[in-house]
Protein backbone atom coordinates (compact mmCIF):
# COMPACT_ATOMS: atom_id res chain seq x y z
CA UNK A 1 0.00 0.00 0.00
CA UNK A 2 1.27 3.59 -1.34
CA UNK A 3 2.76 5.62 1.94
CA UNK A 4 1.06 8.68 2.52
CA UNK A 5 3.10 11.49 1.74
CA UNK A 6 1.61 14.57 3.33
CA UNK A 7 3.63 17.18 1.43
CA UNK A 8 1.97 15.58 -1.97
CA UNK A 9 -1.77 15.95 -0.33
CA UNK A 10 -0.16 19.57 0.96
CA UNK A 11 0.48 20.08 -2.96
CA UNK A 12 -3.34 19.10 -4.27
CA UNK A 13 -4.73 21.21 -1.84
CA UNK A 14 -2.80 24.58 -2.30
CA UNK A 15 -3.03 24.23 -6.14
CA UNK A 16 -6.75 24.64 -5.02
CA UNK A 17 -5.62 27.60 -2.56
CA UNK A 18 -7.26 25.52 -0.12
CA UNK A 19 -10.26 26.35 -0.66
CA UNK A 20 -13.55 24.90 0.77
CA UNK A 21 -15.09 24.80 -2.36
CA UNK A 22 -12.64 22.76 -3.69
CA UNK A 23 -12.87 20.12 -1.47
CA UNK A 24 -14.35 17.44 -4.03
CA UNK A 25 -11.69 17.90 -6.33
CA UNK A 26 -8.87 17.82 -3.72
CA UNK A 27 -10.26 14.89 -2.73
CA UNK A 28 -10.75 13.48 -6.13
CA UNK A 29 -6.69 14.28 -6.82
CA UNK A 30 -6.13 12.65 -3.74
CA UNK A 31 -7.91 9.64 -4.92
CA UNK A 32 -6.24 9.52 -8.16
CA UNK A 33 -3.11 9.44 -6.21
CA UNK A 34 -3.34 6.15 -3.70
CA UNK A 35 -6.89 4.97 -5.67
CA UNK A 36 -8.77 5.38 -2.21
CA UNK A 37 -8.89 7.93 0.47
CA UNK A 38 -6.53 7.26 3.30
CA UNK A 39 -7.48 8.12 6.95
CA UNK A 40 -4.67 10.37 7.33
CA UNK A 41 -5.31 12.85 4.62
CA UNK A 42 -9.09 13.72 6.53
CA UNK A 43 -7.57 15.80 9.27
CA UNK A 44 -4.74 17.78 6.65
CA UNK A 45 -7.67 19.10 4.81
CA UNK A 46 -9.86 19.88 7.84
CA UNK A 47 -6.97 22.21 9.08
CA UNK A 48 -6.03 23.02 5.31
CA UNK A 49 -9.71 24.17 3.99
CA UNK A 50 -11.02 25.53 6.89
CA UNK A 51 -13.90 23.04 7.64
CA UNK A 52 -14.35 20.09 10.15
CA UNK A 53 -13.02 16.61 9.52
CA UNK A 54 -16.50 15.30 9.80
CA UNK A 55 -17.54 17.74 7.29
CA UNK A 56 -14.80 16.39 4.85
CA UNK A 57 -15.72 12.78 6.00
CA UNK A 58 -19.44 13.33 5.16
CA UNK A 59 -18.47 14.75 1.26
CA UNK A 60 -16.48 11.43 0.68
CA UNK A 61 -18.94 9.40 1.89
CA UNK A 62 -21.82 10.99 0.07
CA UNK A 63 -20.39 10.62 -3.56
CA UNK A 64 -19.90 6.57 -4.31
CA UNK A 65 -16.94 7.83 -6.60
CA UNK A 66 -14.95 8.01 -3.15
CA UNK A 67 -13.29 4.84 -1.49
CA UNK A 68 -11.98 4.68 2.29
CA UNK A 69 -10.56 1.24 1.40
CA UNK A 70 -7.33 0.90 -0.86
CA UNK A 71 -8.20 -0.33 -4.34
CA UNK A 72 -6.42 -2.50 -6.45
CA UNK A 73 -4.01 -1.65 -9.25
CA UNK A 74 -6.63 -3.05 -12.17
CA UNK A 75 -10.54 -2.48 -11.48
CA UNK A 76 -12.97 -4.67 -12.83
CA UNK A 77 -16.84 -3.59 -12.92
CA UNK A 78 -18.80 -6.06 -13.71
CA UNK A 79 -22.23 -4.45 -14.81
CA UNK A 80 -25.52 -6.47 -13.37
CA UNK A 81 -27.85 -3.89 -15.00
CA UNK A 82 -31.36 -5.23 -16.50
CA UNK A 83 -29.76 -5.94 -20.00
CA UNK A 84 -26.50 -7.91 -18.28
CA UNK A 85 -28.20 -9.11 -15.58
CA UNK A 86 -30.77 -11.27 -17.68
CA UNK A 87 -27.59 -12.19 -19.82
CA UNK A 88 -26.30 -13.83 -17.11
CA UNK A 89 -23.99 -11.17 -15.66
CA UNK A 90 -24.09 -13.08 -11.84
CA UNK A 91 -22.31 -16.34 -12.94
CA UNK A 92 -19.69 -13.88 -14.25
CA UNK A 93 -19.16 -12.21 -11.30
CA UNK A 94 -19.34 -15.29 -9.13
CA UNK A 95 -16.56 -16.73 -11.37
CA UNK A 96 -14.22 -13.86 -10.74
CA UNK A 97 -14.95 -13.59 -7.02
CA UNK A 98 -14.19 -17.82 -7.11
CA UNK A 99 -10.63 -17.29 -9.19
CA UNK A 100 -9.33 -14.11 -7.10
CA UNK A 101 -11.04 -15.31 -3.64
CA UNK A 102 -12.98 -12.48 -3.07
CA UNK A 103 -17.05 -12.31 -1.77
CA UNK A 104 -19.28 -9.50 -1.94
CA UNK A 105 -17.57 -7.83 1.50
CA UNK A 106 -13.89 -8.49 0.06
CA UNK A 107 -13.33 -6.54 -3.45
CA UNK A 108 -9.93 -6.41 -2.91
CA UNK A 109 -7.57 -8.87 -3.51
CA UNK A 110 -4.81 -9.14 -0.75
CA UNK A 111 -1.92 -8.05 -3.20
CA UNK A 112 -4.27 -5.13 -4.01
CA UNK A 113 -3.63 -6.47 -7.91
CA UNK A 114 -7.55 -6.68 -8.36
CA UNK A 115 -10.95 -4.86 -7.29
CA UNK A 116 -14.05 -6.33 -8.20
CA UNK A 117 -16.98 -4.23 -8.26
CA UNK A 118 -20.29 -4.30 -9.68
CA UNK A 119 -22.32 -1.16 -11.40
CA UNK A 120 -25.51 -0.63 -12.89
CA UNK A 121 -25.22 0.01 -16.17
CA UNK A 122 -22.33 0.73 -18.14
CA UNK A 123 -24.08 2.33 -21.21
CA UNK A 124 -22.95 -0.02 -23.17
CA UNK A 125 -25.92 -2.47 -22.79
CA UNK A 126 -26.34 -4.07 -26.69
CA UNK A 127 -22.81 -5.39 -25.81
CA UNK A 128 -24.41 -7.26 -22.21
CA UNK A 129 -22.89 -8.61 -20.38
CA UNK A 130 -20.32 -6.42 -20.34
CA UNK A 131 -17.15 -5.75 -17.83
CA UNK A 132 -14.92 -3.27 -18.03
CA UNK A 133 -10.96 -4.11 -17.04
CA UNK A 134 -9.54 -0.61 -15.61
CA UNK A 135 -12.11 1.59 -17.67
CA UNK A 136 -12.03 -1.03 -20.88
CA UNK A 137 -15.42 -2.45 -22.37
CA UNK A 138 -15.43 -6.22 -22.67
CA UNK A 139 -18.54 -7.34 -24.92
CA UNK A 140 -20.24 -10.68 -24.24
CA UNK A 141 -18.83 -11.74 -21.28
CA UNK A 142 -18.89 -15.28 -19.64
CA UNK A 143 -17.54 -16.82 -16.94
CA UNK A 144 -14.52 -18.56 -19.06
CA UNK A 145 -13.54 -15.78 -20.64
CA UNK A 146 -13.31 -13.63 -17.69
CA UNK A 147 -11.42 -16.11 -15.74
CA UNK A 148 -9.34 -15.99 -19.29
CA UNK A 149 -8.90 -11.92 -18.52
CA UNK A 150 -7.89 -12.56 -15.08
CA UNK A 151 -5.48 -14.85 -15.67
CA UNK A 152 -3.92 -12.87 -18.67
CA UNK A 153 -3.56 -9.78 -16.83
CA UNK A 154 -1.37 -11.82 -13.98
CA UNK A 155 0.67 -13.36 -16.55
CA UNK A 156 1.34 -9.44 -17.86
CA UNK A 157 2.31 -8.55 -14.11
CA UNK A 158 4.24 -10.86 -13.65
CA UNK A 159 6.45 -10.43 -17.12
CA UNK A 160 6.68 -7.00 -15.65
CA UNK A 161 7.34 -7.51 -12.56
CA UNK A 162 10.16 -9.67 -13.67
CA UNK A 163 11.65 -7.26 -16.17
CA UNK A 164 11.61 -4.46 -13.31
CA UNK A 165 13.70 -7.11 -11.45
CA UNK A 166 16.37 -7.76 -13.97
CA UNK A 167 16.24 -4.12 -14.99
CA UNK A 168 17.10 -3.29 -11.32
CA UNK A 169 19.69 -6.30 -11.16
CA UNK A 170 21.29 -4.91 -14.16
CA UNK A 171 21.45 -1.25 -13.06
CA UNK A 172 23.01 -2.38 -9.69
CA UNK A 173 25.88 -4.33 -11.41
CA UNK A 174 26.57 -1.06 -13.66
CA UNK A 175 26.59 0.58 -10.31
CA UNK A 176 30.26 1.20 -8.98
CA UNK A 177 29.23 1.13 -5.40
CA UNK A 178 27.94 -1.63 -5.41
CA UNK A 179 30.51 -3.74 -6.39
CA UNK A 180 33.27 -2.47 -4.28
CA UNK A 181 35.47 -5.58 -3.12
CA UNK A 182 35.57 -5.99 0.37
CA UNK A 183 39.41 -5.71 1.76
S1 LIG B 1 -27.14 -3.08 -18.33
FE1 LIG B 1 -25.05 -3.63 -18.62
S2 LIG B 1 -24.34 -2.13 -19.97
FE2 LIG B 1 -26.36 -1.51 -19.56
Amino acid sequence: MPQVDLSLVDGIIDGHLGHPSAVITILQEIQEQYRYLPREVFPRISAKVGLSEAKVYSVATFYENFSLEPKGRVIIKVCDGTACHVRRSLPILSRLQKELNLTDGKVTTEDLLFTVETVACLGACGLAPVLTVSGQAHPAMTPDKAADLIKAIRETELKTAAALASEHSALRSNDPSTNAVGN
